[in-house]
């Protein structure tokens, strides 16, 4: 961060605080990036020193090289020439060169790397838990929140009526509370304020509003998961980033409903989950596996454990119900081809990659786990500029979203 005097501003620089004028009147809200008319403007209202945000610098060829080199380790694992990897690699590498002139410095190989997990015991030893049973015992012992099932009876009631919805989600006060800041948040995008339940549900309708109460309490259930075990705010960013970008390119197809691609992505990855509260010792194996030997993280789990989230997810969602045509997506979000009518998991597939990708210039953990060829014929989407118009979108928003769940 730094104060330049108006004659040292050049056009991209982004401004660090709120930029007023002499009469304190406010002229550019912190964020802005500066343009060539912003600076002529600025010039017309005798502006002397501006605060922008430091770095924008020019990056040396020697390191934009170390940056090629960091987002291609990323990449090892897929197909280089295929058309979503060739365009994630771009906006991987313009993103994380973007970073590094703001000053974030790439992480080296040991920061890369998770450590100390000799504390960590888990209940069952390897090979002794399927995920069936792994499952199993959590359903034991789960204390499912209440609210989870009581909203899951009024979905499936058809006769239900919106003002029973409002009434059974605004009994719990958190999650109406998160719902307010949901359908407020960009993710909807409604011009005018919605300050109750009863009027989210008749602006969203009473379907959606159910399945996003559902999306939220279940994820409710995961709080107390260890934070020396996984950072569970990169966690959830990367589930709620993947859910906003399959929302985002959900819009591609005809005929989908894209609110329910948001729920799906941001429970892609739930069966992790449970292998972090059942399997701490043996996920972070796999995590360490993963990195070690650059390949992605489902990999490595198949490898270090003969199955992998997926496998637990399966299960598990069918233990707690959950819709039908969102578990789908979420159960084959690794595989699309194998599910009979692939369309659906293959956009939360995409979205799953897309959001590695990005997550690159954030000091990401893992390599890509690749786009299925097929699966990319069948979405019939042109990668340029489909995917960079919904990382930006997606850049756009998520930090809105992200605030409405912590
Ligand atoms: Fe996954
Ligand atoms: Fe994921």
């Amino acid at each position: 961060m730094g104060i330049k005097c108006f004659e040292e501003l050049t056009a991209g620089m982004i401004l660090a605080s709120d930029l007023k004028a002499s009469d304190g009147r406010l002229l550019f809200k912190a964020g802005t990036e500066i343009e060539a008319r912003h600076i002529e403007l600025l010039k017309r209202v005798g502006v002397a020193e501006v605060d922008v945000e430091a770095g924008a610098c020019e990056l040396s060829d020697g390191m934009l090289l170390e940056i090629e080199d960091y987002v291609r380790d990323f990449f090892l694992y897929v197909n280089p020439d295929s058309e979503p990897v060739v365009e994630m690699f771009r906006i991987s590498l313009a993103l994380t060169g973007d970073a590094v002139a703001r000053g974030w410095c790439l992480p080296d190989i040991i920061q890369r790397r998770a450590s100390n997990v000799e504390h960590m015991e888990d209940l069952f030893l390897k090979g002794m838990g399927s995920p069936e049973t792994i499952v199993m015992h959590e359903a034991e012992l789960a204390s499912f929140p209440d609210i989870y099932f009581r909203i899951k009876e009024v979905l499936e009631d058809d006769s239900a009526s919106a003002t029973r919805i409002a009434k059974v989600v605004s009994t719990d006060m958190s999650l109406a509370a998160k719902l307010i800041k949901l359908v407020n948040s960009p993710l909807y995008g409604f011009p005018q304020t919605i300050d109750s339940i009863s009027r989210a549900v008749a602006l969203i309708g009473a379907k959606e509003l159910s399945t996003l109460a559902l999306g939220i309490s279940a994820i409710n259930y995961f709080k107390d998961i260890p934070p020396e075990l996984v950072d569970m705010k990169k966690f959830w960013r990367h589930s709620i980033t993947c859910g906003l970008l399959a929302k985002i390119l959900a819009t591609t197809q005809t005929g989908l409903s894209p609110e329910r691609f948001f729920i799906a992505g941001l429970l892609h990855d739930v069966g992790r989950l449970i292998m972090f509260k059942k399997l701490p010792y043996a996920s972070t194996e796999a995590m360490l596996f993963a990195r070690e030997n650059s390949i992605p993280l489902v990999e490595a789990e198949r490898s270090t454990m003969d199955f992998c989230h997926t496998d637990i997810s399966r299960p598990l969602l069918e233990a707690w119900k959950f819709p039908e045509g969102l578990s789908n997506m979420i159960n084959f979000h690794h595989n699309p081809m194998e599910f009979p009518n692939p369309l659906e998991p293959a956009i939360i597939h995409l979205a799953d990659n897309l959001t590695n990708a990005m997550e690159i210039a954030q000091g990401g953990m893992y390599v890509l786990p690749g786009v299925d060829e097929q699966a990319w014929e069948i979405l019939g989407i042109q990668a340029d500029p489909v995917l960079r118009d919904a990382v930006e979108q997606c850049q756009e928003q998520i930090d809105t979203i992200l605030g409405a769940f912590f």
